[in-house]
């Protein structure tokens, strides 16, 4: 092992130093609170995961009136599912689990077979269609804005992620309030706020997803190579995030978007 790599094991996930988060979390907590004041409905998505739990302890301790929700894919780790009521023991309330339609399962499980997605993008997509993409279009019904815990660095695909955009899918407002912050920001959070977390982190999962398409990750490895491992880090979205696709190619290739 280089000494390269033994820096990279032990500054990966929460086991990272203190960093200063003064401004950014002034930053965050002034654009939280005026967000709530802009939309009398605005929702939080959270996959349980350590950057959304950081967002739900924000709009816990400023009493903000933002509901949060979690897809309940209905393939979720049981580590992940531990958070639910670890949020309610800590805060009184946890996201509302939404859950797929029961029906569309079946029907995409007996076309398909249960685990379809490792066969081909279209069968991925297909599945996170069923499983997140309608889930989260429900969620969001009569929403005017909403919120998610996406950082630039996690992906290739969300290195220009803005604070705040437009959701052409849903004709509606986006706020990534994070999109600045580091990993061992997230953490300095999390530990100087006591939030629960997802015991995954603590097992090389830096990001974390539906159980059979999420892996730990290795030494070096970039934060999302655990999520569908097997496909192009340049398109990995699900469906949620479409925009960051949009966004990449059209920069890439400014032609394109004319
Ligand atoms: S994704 O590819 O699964 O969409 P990631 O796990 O990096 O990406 O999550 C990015 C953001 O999408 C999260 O911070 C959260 O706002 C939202 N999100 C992802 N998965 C879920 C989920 N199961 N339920 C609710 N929101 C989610
Ligand atoms: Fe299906 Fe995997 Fe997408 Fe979850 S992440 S909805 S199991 S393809």
């Amino acid at each position: 092992m280089s000494g390269t790599e033994a820096i990279v094991t032990v500054f990966r996930g929460p086991h990272q130093p203190d960093t200063e988060i003064a401004a950014k979390l002034q930053a965050l907590e002034t654009l939280l609170s005026e967000a709530a004041k802009e939309f009398a409905d605005l929702r939080l998505a959270s996959s349980l995961a350590a950057e959304d739990n950081v967002l739900f302890d924000v709009v816990q301790r400023l009493g903000l009136n933002i509901k949060t929700f979690t897809l309940e894919t209905g393939r979720l780790n049981a580590e992940t599912l531990a958070v639910l009521p670890a949020l309610q023991a800590r805060y009184g309330k946890a996201p509302e689990a939404v859950k797929p339609v029961a029906a569309a399962v079946e029907q995409y499980v007996n076309a398909h077979g249960a685990d379809a997605f490792y066969e081909s993008i279209d069968l991925r997509k297909a599945c996170c269609d069923v499983r997140k993409v309608e889930p989260l279009n429900r969620a969001l019904r009569g929403a005017q804005a909403w919120i998610t815990g996406q950082r630039r660095a996690q992906a290739a695909t969300r290195k220009e992620l803005p604070v705040r955009e437009n959701d052409d899918a849903r004709g509606i407002t986006k706020f990534n309030p994070l999109s600045d912050w580091s990993e061992a920001d997230i953490w300095t959070y999390i530990r100087r706020f006591d939030v629960p977390v997802n015991a995954l982190h603590f097992q090389g999962y830096p990001s974390i997803g539906c159980e059979p398409c999420t892996r730990a990750v290795t030494l070096g490895e970039d934060i999302r190579a655990g999520r569908w491992w097997w496909e192009d880090p340049a398109n990995k979205e699900c469906g949620l995030h479409a925009g960051n696709i949009n966004r990449a190619s059209s920069l890439q290739s400014p032609l394109k978007s004319a």
